[in-house]
């Protein structure tokens, strides 16, 4: 059958409109800003590939973008992940990290990827390339869980001397928190759950309480009980002159007390900081824990219930046991 003139031409019209609308579409496009690499990542290889393969196109300033990509309108939508992806996260600044940020980032690809949230499911299908695959998170995990494992590696050194006291005080001039958790040195008697030196020259235990410990040695901690508080003293770390390490100024000690009702806005833990001889605790109000510490501490939340250290050692114990 042929299609009347008329109709024809109406086609052509329509045709007519919608590519002049697209090439006009064209002069708002907003091209990605490009930005300077100021300090890659540093993992080894085989990390480094699979992030550079799947990632790399939102997290990095090193976009390689497709054609269809750098057209109005989809590149709009891909301009806004990625001007989101970088800001969140940006492997072309990664220089910019502390160790311990490092660290808490690594988590969060794990689990990002372990969840299979990231790539964006979106992008993979359009780049079936960026894939994530079992062994890629298999390789993404055994480098995330080394990290703390160099850290553990380098208990080795012992606290030679005793460190400088932490400031013991009258109960009744003990500091409380903004959001109300109370500072107790009974935390001197609990249980070393972990200690650690860090590449920032500070030296770390963490302890326990009964409650804490108990749910460690029972890998009962999806949630950890009412009650659990876990504590991170920090020295600075001196060395002597035969190189031996030990620990020297107190510079402050870091609770996480879990009481889901009590501290509702900050995910059920409370957090606290206190510091120097003063034991002068961090924030003038509530707010400072949802602004300076769940950030890093959320990317926990899903595997280890918040908690860097405690069940990481468990995990390891199981990876070890399994391998034998
Ligand atoms: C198509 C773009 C895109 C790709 C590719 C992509 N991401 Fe993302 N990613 C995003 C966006 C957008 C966000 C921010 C989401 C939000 O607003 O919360 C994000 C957030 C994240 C976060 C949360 C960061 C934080 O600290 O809050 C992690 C972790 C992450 N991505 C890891 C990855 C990993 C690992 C890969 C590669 C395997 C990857 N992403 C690939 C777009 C992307
Ligand atoms: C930049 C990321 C980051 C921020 C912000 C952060 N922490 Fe941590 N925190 C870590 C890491 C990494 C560890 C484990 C390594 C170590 O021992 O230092 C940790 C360990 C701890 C521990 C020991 C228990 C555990 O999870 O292993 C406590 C307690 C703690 N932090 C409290 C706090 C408090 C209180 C704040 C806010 C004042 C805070 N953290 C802010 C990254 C962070």
């Amino acid at each position: 059958m042929e299609v009347p003139r008329r109709k024809k031409k109406r086609l052509y019209l329509v045709l007519l409109v919608i590519i002049t609308l697209f090439v006009g579409l064209q002069f708002f496009n907003q091209p990605i800003i490009g930005k300077p690499v100021t300090g890659t990542i540093e993992a080894p290889r085989e990390v480094t590939a699979i992030l550079e393969r799947s990632c790399y196109s939102c997290h990095s300033n090193e976009q390689q973008l497709s054609w269809f990509e750098q057209v109005a309108p989809v590149s709009w939508l891909v301009k806004k992940d990625v001007d989101r992806a970088r800001e969140v996260m940006n492997f072309s600044e990664w220089g910019a990290l502390s160790p311990a940020e490092h660290q808490g980032k690594m988590y969060a690809i794990l689990n990002m990827v372990q969840a299979g949230k990231m790539p964006l499911p979106a992008y993979t299908l359009l780049h079936p390339a960026a894939k994530i695959s079992e062994d890629d998170i298999a390789v993404i995990k055994a480098y995330t869980l080394s990290l703390s494992k160099d850290e553990a590696n380098k208990t080795a050194v012992t606290l030679v001397e005793q460190p400088e006291v932490i400031p013991d005080r009258l109960p009744d001039t003990l500091p409380i928190s903004a959001n109300g958790v109370k500072y107790t040195d009974a935390f001197k008697d609990w249980k070393v759950i972990s200690m650690s030196t860090l590449f920032d020259h500070s030296i770390r235990v963490i302890y326990g309480n009964d409650i804490a410990v108990k749910a460690v040695e029972e890998e009962k901690f999806h949630p950890w009980p009412d009650g659990s508080v876990v504590v991170k003293a920090v020295w600075e770390q001196v060395e002597g002159a035969d190189g031996e390490i030990r620990a020297g100024k107190f510079i402050n000690a870091q609770f996480m007390e879990k009481n889901a009702e009590k501290y509702k806005d900050t995910e059920g833990w409370g957090f606290a900081k206190f510091s120097g001889q003063k034991l002068i605790p961090t924030g003038k109000t509530a707010l400072f824990a949802q602004q300076s510490c769940i950030a890093c501490h959320r990317q926990l939340a899903a595997s280890t219930g918040y908690l860097f250290d405690v069940p990481l050692k468990i995990n390891r114990k199981g990876l070890i046991q399994k391998n034998n």
